[in-house]
């Protein structure tokens, strides 16, 4: 089951013009930035760069995430060439994909799904280059290999090499976004494990970290042997029992995508719930708060990457939902919110250089905070170009879901 997306000829024409805007960007930054990668914008509007090598890490007791960004550009390059079919863009996102490969045997993070699934997959979709899908398959093995088995399920560690204890309690919402990488490997290669330790993960997810009254924790501890939370808390979001919404998102957004890749109308009432509360908590807006809770001169901070990933995962589970006038809803409701960052937060002037305004990194660390931020950058092009270019940077399938 897949149907058409319900935008309006409007918002299809605005959505494949500001495709063509970021393309113009990414053809005049790729000149101008060297070898590094963008990773924020700095208060003039400049990117900031950061090597493909830097590898997430410990340095005492503080974690860095580390150079998680660079993916998504290769992404926005391939983007750029589906929309313009100039094929500039094919030579840049290859000579970018050698750099990045090398992040394909890391085992610090997690977040190697979020880097290959932004890239290599879309590269190897566009291009049909095996090259592309044996870097992505190199990068969902170590993905797999973060698995965590406990007496009651199993999760994907997210922070840290699994020789550190700390890394091996650890558990992120954010892990949710990166499952896609694993359900691509399954199918490519026919090696089912990559599915299992996705689910197992999700389902793990499920009990641990969503709240009672459909919100989520930003990170868990678990006991790694009883699989039972110890805590449950923020890195990124203004207070551990705090709503951060670009964690709701990542959530939202895994659980469409496991609907999608195994056809179980558990992962999609789940995305359901987690939308309704996302949804409920932003009223009549479209762009949320870095946190929902957040209080004081903090209330103020925008987050336009939350409001990009839930745009993206909106339009996808109206694209493979079931019943045809709930699909209509989501669907109607993501391009809302995508017509409203186009009209709200896209950077039209051109000394900022990201293509989202207002994002939110992360406020405890005081870093990116109202900026742009390469992966609301990335999950704004992938929501446009569900749109906009359908089934041109990723595959279009659906399991029929039951
Ligand atoms: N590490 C993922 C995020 O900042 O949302």
């Amino acid at each position: 089951m897949s149907r058409t997306i319900p935008a309006s000829t409007q918002q299809q024409k605005l959505f494949s013009d500001t495709l063509a805007r970021i393309a113009t960007k990414v053809a005049q930054d790729e000149k101008a930035i060297g070898v590094d990668f963008p990773q924020l914008t700095a208060p003039d509007g400049s990117w900031v760069t950061l090597p493909a090598s830097l590898s997430a890490g410990y340095s005492g007791k503080a974690w860095s995430h580390g150079n998680w960004f660079c993916g998504f550009w290769v992404g926005l390059l391939c983007a750029s060439y589906l929309r313009t079919e100039d094929k500039r863009y094919l030579g840049w996102m290859r000579e970018r994909m050698r750099l990045v490969a090398q992040r394909a045997s890391d085992t610090n993070t997690h977040d190697i799904g979020f880097i290959f699934d932004s890239s290599a997959i879309p590269a190897y979709h566009v291009t049909g280059d095996s090259w592309y899908a044996d870097i992505a398959l190199q990068a969902a093995d170590k993905l797999r290999a973060r698995i965590v088995n406990t007496r009651s399920g199993s999760y994907l560690a997210s922070w840290g090499p699994l020789s550190d204890d700390r890394a091996r309690c650890s558990s992120a919402i954010d892990t949710m976004a990166n499952l896609p990488l694993l359900y691509w490997a399954s199918r490519y290669s026919g090696d089912a494990s990559y599915q299992l330790a996705a689910e197992a993960h999700a389902q793990m997810t499920a009990k641990g970290f969503i709240r009672a009254d459909k919100s989520t924790y930003h990170a868990v501890e678990y006991d790694t042997v009883t699989g039972e939370r110890v805590r449950g808390y923020t890195f990124q979001g203004f207070a551990d029992e705090s709503a951060w919404s670009r964690g709701q998102g990542w959530a939202i957004y895994g659980y469409v995508i496991s609907a999608r890749e195994t056809g179980k109308a558990e992962y999609l009432r789940l995305a359901e719930q987690l939308a309704d509360y996302y949804l409920m908590r932003l009223g009549n807006r479209q762009i949320p708060p870095y946190d929902f809770d957040a209080t004081g001169e903090d209330a103020k901070i925008l987050d336009t990457a939350a409001a990009a990933v839930v745009a993206s995962a909106l339009i996808e589970m109206g694209r493979i939902h079931p019943d045809a006038a709930a699909g209509e809803r989501w669907g109607l409701r993501g391009c809302e919110m995508l017509e409203g960052l186009c009209r709200e937060a896209f950077a039209s002037e051109d000394a900022h250089r990201g293509a989202l305004k207002h994002s939110c990194y992360s406020r405890p660390h005081n870093e990116g905070v109202d900026s742009a931020t390469m992966f609301g950058d990335f999950f704004f092009v992938e929501a446009l170009s569900r749109v906009a270019l359908p089934g041109g940077l990723r595959p279009e399938h659906c399991e029929e879901i039951a």
